[in-house]
């Protein structure tokens, strides 16, 4: 097994992607290493004709992944847009793996990210010693996928400051980046395109001007539609996390999967599995992504300071850390929820006991 932390997606996926195109059946488009149908089979899994599993990635409604391939083979660039945690990230990074076999031209938007982030830079020393020249321009990301015909990506993209934003349109509408300095220009390559995300929730985010937006087919990634859904992303990303960590712990049970699942499903709603009891929402977001950290959390403290086999104790403090994000707000939401619904749920004792240790 590889030191590396975290591997890219085409690293961790190479003999995926082997077999998808040794097995490859339909067109591909010009420098994608992969038809668009087998780009979706990566995404969504399936069986190819030899017998070899590809792994779902993403798991949720077909359709979604198919508009977003079909948009890249297009001149329209690709947004992903939605609440946090909706695997918007992770969707764009396997996509680019799969399209290009290369997801790590990525520039992440701050509101501190500059027009040099996005078109080019300069190496200073070199610029004062020598003036401008070739080798004194420092690429980006951006550019480099449009001079290798691969797919650029670009995170958050709107807490990227609106001009700086706007260095995209001659890029994404004329395919081009002008090098003044050097009286030249960068001419994409087909295969070229850029997928970009976006949140709707987070603070400090700006608009996409409309001038931008008409260039991106934006495509809403959304919460998981069901708790079956749900507990199966959960349970599929825990499992890998816990082999790339080596914890010294058992794998959860899918029923306490299922139940924090249905904690942070109940509170997100503001209603009860069974419609009966309303209740308050809090502030946060409660996304999967985060009841996938609640559980790989507990699994590090049952592996390391309990018996191996996650329990309620385990998991109550990552519960809570989730849940309570404004420590007034929330915490009466969460006693409520505790009382209301908890403690009613006749296997639900444990986690009631552990929650009511740790107020
Ligand atoms: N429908 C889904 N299918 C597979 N994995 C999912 C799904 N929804 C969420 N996840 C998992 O949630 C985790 C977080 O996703 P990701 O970081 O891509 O979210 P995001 O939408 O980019 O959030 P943010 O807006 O905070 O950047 C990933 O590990 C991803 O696997
Ligand atoms: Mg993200």
């Amino acid at each position: 097994m590889s030191e590396i932390l975290r591997q890219h997606a085409e690293q961790q996926f190479t003999e995926e992607l082997h077999e998808l195109k040794q097995q490859e059946s339909h067109p591909i488009p010009e420098n994608w290493q992969l038809s668009p149908q087998s780009v979706v089979t990566y995404l969504m899994g399936g069986k190819l004709k030899n017998g070899f599993e590809i792994k779902p990635k993403y798991i949720g409604n077909r359709r979604l992944m198919e508009i977003a391939v079909a948009t890249l083979a297009t001149d329209r660039a690709l947004l992903l847009y939605g609440l946090p945690g909706t695997a918007k990230s992770w969707v764009s990074e396997h996509i680019a793996a799969a399209v290009s076999g290369n997801s790590t031209y990525v520039v992440q938007g701050t509101a501190g990210t500059g027009e040099e982030a996005i078109r080019y830079g300069w190496n200073y020393a070199e610029l004062l010693a020598k003036g401008p020249s070739q080798s004194a321009l420092v690429e980006t990301p951006v550019m480099r996928a449009m001079r290798e015909g691969k797919i650029a990506r670009i995170e958050e993209l709107t807490r990227i400051g609106s001009d700086v934003q706007d260095t995209l349109i001659t890029i994404l509408s004329e395919k081009t980046l002008p090098v003044p300095e050097l009286n030249s220009e960068i001419q994409a390559v087909r295969g070229f395109n850029v997928i970009a995300t976006a949140n709707n929730r987070d603070k400090g985010v700006n608009e996409l001007s409309s001038a931008l937006k008409r260039r991106f087919n934006t495509v809403i990634l959304p919460l998981p539609a069901t708790l079956a859904e749900e507990t199966e992303i959960v349970r599929s990303r825990v499992a890998s996390f816990q082999t790339a960590m080596k914890l010294p712990a058992e794998a959860p049970a899918l029923a306490e999967i299922n139940r924090i699942v249905t904690i942070f499903r109940e509170l997100r709603a503001g209603v009860t599995s069974d419609n009966k009891t309303k209740l308050k929402s809090p502030t946060g977001t409660l996304s999967t992504a985060e009841a996938i950290s609640v559980v790989n959390n507990g699994m590090a403290l049952s592996g390391y300071f309990g018996d191996g086999n996650l329990n309620a104790n385990d998991l109550i403090a990552g519960i809570l850390g989730a849940v309570v994000k404004d420590p007034v707000q929330d915490k009466i939401v969460w006693q409520e929820y505790l009382e209301t619904v908890v403690k009613q749920r006749d296997d639900w004792k444990d986690l009631y006991r552990a929650a009511r240790d740790m107020l």
